[in-house]
């Protein structure tokens, strides 16, 4: 058996595949990979749960997959969390800095973040689920990182929010609860994607994190360090294989395998007229098809993606600090030739990821549709290395009218430094 106390399981709840893995952190930033299981996803549609028990039918199963690979009992898990009703924003507040000295405290720090917290208008049926600082001023300093232990009568601290709709919360907790294994956090899936895939210096630098998934996309942006713009578009791959699907007036099952294998957009050493075969379906004989039909048929969805990004990218107000460029990752970065046509639409340096650093097994999740899996064992490896570290910038809010909105708040730029 293996030693349970020290590895981490993840459970990503993808639209596609349902993927648990099982990993120990060794030293910082690197994961010894020792179990995995996947299995098909067919209760998520667009990152949101629309079927309990065939969603916890699909994790049980991989949950067993992955015990048996792990040798070890899985008991609790860090999931992570997506969808349409995911809303994020930046939010900013300001208190005095009242005690003698003038200088910053940790109180003065948490008072700000409840002040922000007080003042974020969250709909009835939103929960918050990351409240990230971003930076502080202090008097007329701004872009302060730490302002812990400088001198100012003003501290005025921004955060970045994300909330999502209650009842997806309460169908993901009773999925997890229901398959039987304890939930010890959720995380945004772009947060956990970026942490698979992005150095430190790249968040230092600028740099947008896009998982293209089976049915969203998510996008984070990081500049200095700290999460500065997250959104989710609920479009992926789903969407390309049912173009394919109607394209080719064959089934959902065909059309996903020649995405999967045929599934390039670059006419760059392409032959047009390459023939490929799409097999016989029900009464419909076997036929074939040139390539660039396929072209045709894909380039444009991806195009479309593409230019959902770029709309986020510019309502961010963020695009000209991006000297990182942009990392795709998730399942349907796979599609051949995507980051020529990122970059063309998005207007910045396009590269694709997949998780790393990592050893032991880590062949089995050595694959863009694992960034979110591999990335919640190291956000949780993370985060938790740094609570012991530094126990008293683990800020927590307790403030009544807010108990059960916000339990945890990580200071993520800090974090990245
Ligand atoms: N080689 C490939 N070429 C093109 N697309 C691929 C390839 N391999 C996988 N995909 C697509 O990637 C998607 C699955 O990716 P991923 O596992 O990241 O999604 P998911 O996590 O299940 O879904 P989501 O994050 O959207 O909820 C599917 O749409 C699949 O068709
Ligand atoms: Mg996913």
């Amino acid at each position: 058996m293996q030693d349970e106390l020290n590895s981490i399981v993840a459970l990503d709840l993808g639209s596609s595949l349902i993927k648990v893995v099982v990993g120990r952190p060794i030293k910082e930033n690197v994961i010894e990979i020792i179990g995995k299981g996947t299995s098909i996803s067919t209760g998520i549609k667009n990152g949101a749960i629309i079927n309990i028990e065939t969603t916890v039918k699909s994790i049980r199963e991989a949950i067993s997959q992955a015990e048996l690979m792990a040798g070890t009992n899985v008991s609790e898990v860090i999931v992570n969390i997506s969808g349409k009703t995911v809303r994020a924003g930046n939010h900013k507040n300001v208190v005095a800095i009242t005690n003698r000295e003038r200088v910053v405290t940790e109180e003065d720090i948490q008072r700000v973040i409840d002040a922000i917290l007080s003042t974020t208008v969250v709909p009835s049926d939103q929960e918050i689920i990351h409240v990230l600082s971003k930076e502080f001023s202090v008097d007329d300093q701004e872009n302060i990182k730490e302002p812990l232990g400088m001198t100012g009568v003003r501290l005025e601290g921004e955060a970045h929010i994300v909330s999502c709709g209650i009842t997806s919360i309460h169908n993901l907790d009773k999925c997890v609860e229901n398959a039987g294994v304890l939930q010890i956090d959720k995380v945004l899936s772009s947060f956990a994607s970026s942490e698979a895939v992005l150095t430190a210096s790249e968040k230092d630098l600028g740099t947008v994190v896009v998982d293209i998934g089976a049915g969203i996309t998510d996008i984070v942006i990081f500049i200095e360090g700290g999460v500065a713009y997250s959104s989710v578009i609920p479009f992926g791959g789903n969407n390309i294989t049912n173009d394919l699907s109607i394209g080719l007036k064959t089934s959902i099952e065909i059309a996903e395998s020649i995405k999967k294998k045929y599934g390039n957009i670059h006419r760059v050493g392409m032959d047009p007229t390459e023939k490929i075969e799409i097999p016989a379906v029900s009464n419909r004989p076997s036929r074939v098809v040139h390539r660039e039909t396929l072209i045709t048929i894909i380039e444009p969805r991806v195009r479309e993606i593409l230019e959902h990004v770029n709309y986020e990218l510019e309502k961010s107000g963020k695009k000209s600090f991006l000297a990182g460029g942009v990392i795709l990752t998730g399942g349907s970065s796979l599609i051949g030739g995507i980051e020529n046509l990122a970059e063309e639409i998005l207007e910045l340096s396009v590269s694709k990821a997949k998780p790393a650093g990592l050893t032991g097994l880590y062949e089995h999740v050595s694959s863009p549709e694992f960034a979110t899996a591999v990335g919640l064992i190291k956000y949780l490896a993370r985060s938790t290395e740094y609570e012991v570290n530094n126990p008293q910038t683990k800020w927590t809010v307790n403030s009544d009218e807010k108990k059960g909105i916000a339990k945890k708040i990580w200071r993520w730029m800090e974090n990245n430094l």
